[in-house]
C-alpha cells in the first residue's frame, strides 16, 4: 500500500498595503524558529534574481514595461523559485511566503487585464495549504500613514486590488483562505495567525496541490 510521506506546510500571507503583512510574517517566522520548527521565508517579488531586478526597476519607475510583460515577469519570478519551495516542503520544512500568485492576479487585474488571462501563467505552481489574508479598510490604511513611493502605492488602485482579492477568495474554502482583521492591535493579529499556522507545522500527510488545477 502506498503512503504519502509527511511534508512541510506551505503558508502564504497576502494582504493589502499597510496591513502590517511584513511585520506579521517576521513575527511568525521568529516564533516558529523559537519553537524549533524548521522554516524558510520567501518573499515575492524576490528582487535578488535577474528577473527580480527587472521587476524592481519597474516598480521604482526606472523602466517602463507593457502590463502583460510585467505580469509575466512576476509569474516567472515565482516559477524560478518553485522547485526550491517544493524541495523544502518535501524535506519537512514549513515554507512561508510573503505575497504569491494572488498578488499577481489582484494587481494586474486591478490595472485592467482580464482575471482569467492573469491567472494562467501561475496555473500549476505549488498551491498553498492555507492563505492568510490580512485585511484592513481603506480608511485604516490611510490612517496608518498613507502609501509610499512605489508605482502601485496609490489609493484608487489599492481599492481595486482589494475588490479583486475578494473575488479570488470566493473560490477557496474557509480552510484554505482565511481572512484576518488586521486593523487590530499587532499582538492580537499575531495570535490569530499563530492559531492557524501552528497546527499545520507537525507534518502534513496530504500531497502538495497545484494552484488552480
Ligand atoms: P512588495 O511591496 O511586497 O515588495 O511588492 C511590490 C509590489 O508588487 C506591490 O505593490 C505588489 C506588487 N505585485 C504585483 O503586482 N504582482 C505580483 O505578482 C507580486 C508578487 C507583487
Amino acid at each position: 500500500m502506498s503512503s504519502v510521506r509527511s511534508r512541510g506546510a506551505f503558508i502564504v500571507i497576502e494582504g493589502l498595503d499597510r496591513s502590517g503583512k511584513t511585520t506579521q510574517v517576521a513575527t511568525l517566522q521568529t516564533r516558529l524558529e523559537t519553537e524549533g520548527i524548521p522554516v524558510k521565508l520567501f518573499k515575492f517579488p524576490d528582487r535578488t534574481t535577474t528577473i527580480g531586478q527587472m521587476i524592481d526597476s519597474y516598480l521604482r519607475s526606472q523602466s517602463e514595461l507593457d502590463d502583460h510583460v510585467i505580469h509575466l515577469l512576476f509569474s516567472a519570478n515565482r516559477w524560478e523559485l518553485a522547485a526550491s519551495i517544493e524541495q523544502l516542503l518535501a524535506a519537512g520544512t514549513t515554507v512561508l511566503c510573503d505575497r504569491y500568485a494572488f498578488s499577481g492576479v489582484a494587481f494586474s487585474t486591478a490595472k485592467g487585464l482580464s482575471l482569467e488571462w492573469c491567472r494562467s501563467p501561475d496555473i500549476s505552481l505549488p498551491a498553498p495549504d492555507v492563505t492568510l489574508f490580512l485585511n484592513i479598510t481603506p480608511e485604516q490604511a490611510r490612517s496608518r500613514g498613507g502609501y509610499g513611493e512605489e508605482r502601485y502605492e496609490k489609493e484608487e488602485l489599492q481599492r481595486k486590488v482589494r475588490d479583486v482579492f475578494q473575488q479570488i477568495s470566493s473560490e477557496f474554502t474557509e480552510a484554505t483562505w482565511v481572512t484576518i482583521d488586521a486593523g487590530r492591535e499587532r499582538e492580537d493579529v499575531a495570535e490569530d495567525v499563530w492559531k492557524i499556522v501552528y497546527p499545520l507545522t507537525g507534518g502534513l500527510a496530504i500531497p502538495l496541490q497545484r494552484l488552480w488545477e
